[in-house]
């Protein structure tokens, strides 16, 4: 990629809120999430099991589960555009050609009655049409772009006949085909074993800089985050609590729960095994209290902490926290 086409804004999120209306009660999944990405750039978003990462990703794509989720309040700017005012047809548009999705189960993504070449076919076809010979050859190409030898006999096998590293590469050909400038990948080597893993994310930052396209980086997995990620956002019971480049947070990490989740990272060396997990639980998010989310947990709680929630902190260049406790950059 050139350097200049490096930097401008394609994906802007502005205190977005999305909630699920039950009938015991509305559980605040999202609750006011900003943040941007630029072209070229890998934006982790982090935070424990059930923080509310995935239903961000989904708000952004407008592909929320059926039963009661609903966005109710602020604003995804895609090229400046505010998509969560497109009807769906016009969203299915902009799905898959301009912003694209890779989830953790490839199982869900792929059609196991469908050949891999079938799927591909109706992925290139929703873009354009074309001869037959010239979508195959298309999609024979895309294959061969995620590293998957022998591409021509792929094309006619079936998801089963695939391993599950395979079948990734398949989805993840399927989520660039279209050359989306925003790519989401929620977890996606969550299901994989280790080597596999680290192909995967080794061939996600190619394509990446190959194309250009900014990646929004989901996981759980702080010790994923710093192999793949230029800056990031750590989210806790629905909110982005501290957001920067990837090596101040991981030097200098501003926000108790940051701290702890990257004391959690099994380290390389030392003795295996030594875990720390975080103490206590998350709060409901059907019953938040009204300061800080992580009061309940952190060491360093205060009264002030219990009775409001923490302005946001600029902490140093392109560095935030929601703190009381730490001092303004
Ligand atoms: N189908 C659902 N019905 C009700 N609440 C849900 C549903 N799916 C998710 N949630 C709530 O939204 C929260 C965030 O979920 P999710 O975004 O999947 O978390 P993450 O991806 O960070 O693990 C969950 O903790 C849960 O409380
Ligand atoms: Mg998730």
């Amino acid at each position: 990629m050139k350097p200049d086409m490096r930097g401008e804004t394609v994906l802007e999120v502005r205190d977005l809120h999305t909630h699920f209306f039950l009938r015991r009660g509305v559980v605040k999944a999202v609750d006011g999430v900003s943040f941007s990405l630029r072209r070229g750039e890998v934006l982790g978003l982090v935070g424990e099991s059930g923080c509310g990462k995935s239903l961000t990703a989904l708000s952004l794509m407008r592909l929320l589960p059926k039963g009661g989720a609903q966005t109710i309040k602020g604003e995804v700017l895609l090229n400046g555009e505010n998509i969560l005012k497109r009807t769906p047809a016009e969203m299915r548009e902009i799905r898959g050609r301009r912003i694209s999705m890779v989830l953790q189960d490839p199982q869900t993504s792929l059609n196991p009655v469908f050949s891999i070449g079938d799927q591909l076919r109706e992925a290139i076809e929703r873009r354009k049409r074309a001869p037959n010979v010239e979508v195959m050859k298309e999609a024979v190409a895309a294959l061969r772009r995620v590293d998957i030898a022998a591409p021509e006999q792929r094309i006619g096998q079936y998801p089963h006949q695939l391993s599950g590293g395979m079948k990734q590469r398949v989805v993840g050909a399927i989520a660039i085909s279209g050359e989306p400038g925003v790519l989401i990948a929620d977890e996606p080597t969550t299901a994989l074993d280790v080597t596999i893993q680290l192909q995967y994310l080794k061939l996600l930052k190619r394509l990446q800089a190959e194309t250009g396209m900014a990646i929004l980086f989901i996981t759980h997995d702080f010790g994923v985050v710093g192999r793949m990620c230029d800056r990031v956002a750590v989210m806790y019971a629905g909110r982005i609590v501290e957001c920067g480049p990837v090596r101040q947070i991981f030097e200098a990490p501003q926000h108790p729960y940051t701290r702890a989740l990257i004391a959690s990272v099994p380290k390389m060396t030392g003795p295996v095994g030594r875990l720390t997990t975080i103490e206590g639980q998350p709060p409901s998010l059907m019953d938040l209290p009204v300061g800080c989310r992580f009061a309940s947990r952190c060491p360093l709680v205060e009264q002030r902490c219990l009775d409001a929630y923490p302005a946001e902190v600029r902490v140093g260049d392109a560095h935030t926290a929601d703190c009381w406790k730490v001092t303004p950059a």
